[in-house]
């Protein structure tokens, strides 16, 4: 019972989401760059050059989009595409399996269309290479049949725009990388950013809702508009139940607790990992592997996912040695901090 609340409530906080979460999440997403919120360096240079790849009656060149999940990469590509007035195709990495796969969906773009590839870190090598070809010359190069008889044709492409999405733009080749005209780097969202979002968002779902409380919830969503928007569908119960249906600060406070979000935004998996390191490990440090097999986590989505805002916090480092607590941390599980210490 306490597992499955656990599991419940820890998904609200995280950027992985549920089927009902995306509904939600598609009917918020902004079309226009000019309704987007935030992340403005990379919002500018887009609008650059999508106005001068529309003048030149051009594609746009292949964009990459990188960053923490949840930050709007894929609210970006479709407003990219509606921007530029064409189609957008979407597919994540892994579902790309063969040449062929890939074939099928290049042929299948009307010109200057976008081909979306969420996670293209996952892209097998085989896939990533014929892709080279398609987008530096528009020429897609298969081999048909096996053995004496397999023969290579090469297959003329409509103008397309390529946009990529990854957490992880270190993993990517750089013969890949290097294929991208345009780089946009997301960041996590300001507080002022989010609580603009949480607003939006809660006139489009018709939800009241006053600054006291898109600035409470936007302090406690990890710099991340799905998590933000999520909480904001969560909380608005809580006011229709304990208040007159406003979402203020002392409600989302209310509900915060109710679900086990402490103060500083913190759910139970986040005290987890920080308890973990305490008592298994002396508060560090203890290698990213090590902890992760512990806490019967992936390394990645400890790194990607529950890592940065901890660091942001200040309650958790990365060091040479491994992840240690820090001295705040202690005080806030209110946990007392003796014996064998660690690198703090
Ligand atoms: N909803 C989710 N992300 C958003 C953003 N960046 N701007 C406006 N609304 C959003």
């Amino acid at each position: 019972m306490f597992e499955q609340e656990m599991d419940f409530e820890g998904r609200l906080s995280r950027p992985e989401y549920t089927k009902a979460d995306e509904e939600v999440e598609v009917s918020l997403r902004p079309h226009t760059l000019d309704e987007y919120i935030g992340q403005d360096k990379a919002k500018e240079n887009l609008s650059i050059y999508i106005q001068a790849a529309k003048s030149r009656g051009e594609p746009l060149d292949h964009v990459l989009l990188h960053g923490p999940p949840g930050l709007g990469k894929t609210t970006l590509a479709c407003i990219i595409a509606h921007e530029m007035g064409v189609n957008i195709r979407p597919i994540t990495g892994p579902a790309i399996e063969k040449a062929g796969d890939l074939a099928a969906l290049l042929t299948a773009l009307a010109p200057n269309d976008v081909l979306f590839i969420d996670e293209i870190h996952r892209l097998s090598r085989s896939v990533e290479e014929i892709l080279y070809p398609a987008m530096e010359d528009r020429n897609l190069d298969l081999i048909i049949g096996k053995g004496p008889s397999a023969r290579s044709v090469r297959i003329d492409l409509p103008p397309f725009t390529l946009v990529g999405a990854t957490t992880r733009a270190g993993q990517l080749s750089s013969p890949l990388r290097d294929r991208f005209g345009v780089l946009l780097r997301l960041d996590p969202y300001t507080p002022e950013q989010l609580a603009d979002i949480i607003q939006r968002s809660a006139v489009i779902l018709g939800i009241a809702c006053d600054r006291s409380g898109a600035v409470e919830l936007a302090r406690i969503s990890r710099g991340t508009p799905r998590v933000a928007n999520r909480y904001l569908s969560r909380v608005r119960d809580f006011a229709q139940v304990l208040g007159n249906g406003v979402v203020t600060k002392q409600i989302v406070r209310e509900a915060l607790s109710r679900l086990e979000v402490d103060e500083l935004g913190l759910d139970g998996h986040d005290r987890l990992i920080l308890e973990t390191i305490i008592k298994k490990y002396a508060g560090g440090p203890v290698g990213l592997e090590t902890l992760a097999a512990a806490l019967g986590e992936e390394a990645v989505t400890l790194e990607d996912v529950y890592e940065p805002f901890l660091m942001q916090l200040g309650l958790l480092a990365r060091t040479p040695r491994g992840r240690c607590v820090t001295p705040a941390a202690y005080q806030h599980l209110k946990i007392p901090q003796s014996g064998q210490q660690n690198l703090f």
